[in-house]
């Protein structure tokens, strides 16, 4: 159903089209200037030496625990409040996701929670900087160097984020950013993963290509790869993209303080952190919460009264421990609590550079409608059924 407000849009400019078209003018259509253009200024924006661009997000979470030689029998640290992609990669290499619960504010996995999952098999972290909003690094770090465990940062919402004044993606072993059209920069489909490590680079690079190191013919494969290249096409596109990367943070922050100021009204809605100690966040989308008293169900209700109007909205995220592919890897549910709570509760309103502020209005408008719909219609049975318990 085509929104009238939709979640997400692209925002796609007449010089984006045109370094797409003169791409198209030339023979070079894969691995060619602009993918080396595209990585220098990714790898740069992150604070670090190299950049390895991918087809997708997804493509660059599974060719950093490849690279780090992670399969079968180990173990990797992640949190389950994230996008299937992070679960995913760890499936892809036979390894066992080993799910720890997030913290209620930033949304980002529990510190006091890591290292009590930690084994002799734990090989490596994902971080995921959930939101755009950026993990608390140092800690982590710390307790990955003391078990020597590699950091891969999942920062495919969070490009532009600073943590002490790092970029993120640029912190752990590797990271990775995801150009998916929802993203703060856009290829279509596209992620590049990030590292000072010239040795994974490199390893990332052949594991691309089928599998070619340097040097090796076309038809020459030194290890089993993938083709998880990314086109001049969408190379072009992230190039253009990222030269107004400031002006595109900037658009976001704007519109998010908008949102925010306007939901100060309505008390049963809390707003995400403004703002991060001695960092920055990339509004990446704007993602609500409902107070405590609500349940799934309510938040449902209100999703599903704000699409009947033409307001797009998601329910960010659901756990990836509830999926039935991941139920042989969960024993201990309750470990997972937050997640369960949060993730309940959630919503995300439409979120773009040019959401005008009409538009922001609107949207708040019908939230507080349906906020107000629903509970009116929870008055009459709140004997039965009260406010706060789910009835799943
Ligand atoms: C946190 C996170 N990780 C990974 C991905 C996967 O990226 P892609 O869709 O480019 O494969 C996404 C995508 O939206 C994401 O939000």
């Amino acid at each position: 159903m085509e929104m009238r407000i939709p979640l997400s849009a692209p925002d796609i400019t007449e010089v984006d089209i045109e370094a797409v078209v003169s791409v198209l003018r030339t023979p070079r259509l894969s691995i060619g200037p602009r993918m080396v253009e595209f990585e220098e200024a990714v790898a740069e924006a992150a604070g670090v030496p190299y950049g390895v661009a991918v087809s997708s997000g997804t493509a660059g979470l599974h060719l950093c625990l490849c690279a780090l030689g992670i399969g079968e029998g180990d173990e990797v640290i992640l949190p389950s409040f994230t996008f299937i992609a992070a679960g995913n990669a760890v499936l892809y290499q036979r390894a066992k996701p080993v799910f720890v619960d997030i913290e209620g504010i930033s949304l980002t996995l529990d510190l006091g929670r890591i290292e009590e999952k930690i084994t002799p098999r734990t090989r490596a972290i994902i971080v995921v900087h959930t939101f755009g909003h950026p993990a608390d690094m140092d800690p982590i770090m710390r307790v990955a160097r003391k078990h020597g465990v590699a950091v891969i940062e999942d920062a495919c919402e969070a490009i532009g984020a600073q943590y002490r004044g790092r970029s993120v993606g640029g912190i752990g072993d590797c990271g990775v950013f995801g150009f998916y059209p929802n993203k703060p920069i856009t290829t279509g489909e596209g992620g590049m993963v990030v590292t000072r490590d010239a040795h994974l680079a490199e390893t990332m690079r052949a594991l691309r290509n089928q599998g070619r190191r340097a040097g090796d013919g076309w038809l020459e494969h030194s290890l089993l790869g993938y083709n998880y290249r990314l086109s001049e096409i969408n190379c072009a596109l992230g190039v253009a993209q990222m030269k107004r990367i400031s002006e595109i943070l900037e658009a976001r922050e704007a519109v998010a303080m908008r949102y925010a100021s306007q939901l100060q009204a309505i008390s049963e809605v809390i707003v995400p952190p403004l703002k991060i100690e001695g960092g920055r966040l990339c509004w990446f989308v704007f993602v609500v919460r409902l107070a405590a008293r609500f349940t799934r169900a309510d938040r449902d209700f209100i999703c599903d009264y704000l699409t009947a109007r033409g307001i797009g909205c998601g329910r960010y995220f659901a756990p990836q421990h509830l999926q039935p592919l991941y139920a042989a890897y969960v024993n201990a549910r309750e470990d997972l609590a937050v997640t369960e709570q949060v993730a309940d509760r959630t919503l995300a309103l439409p979120f773009f550079n040019r959401l005008s502020d009409e538009q922001i209005s609107e949207v708040c408008q019908c939230l507080r409608e349906a906020l107000r719909t629903r509970t009116a219609g929870r008055r009459g049975d709140v004997l039965a059924s009260p406010i706060g318990v789910d009835r799943r």
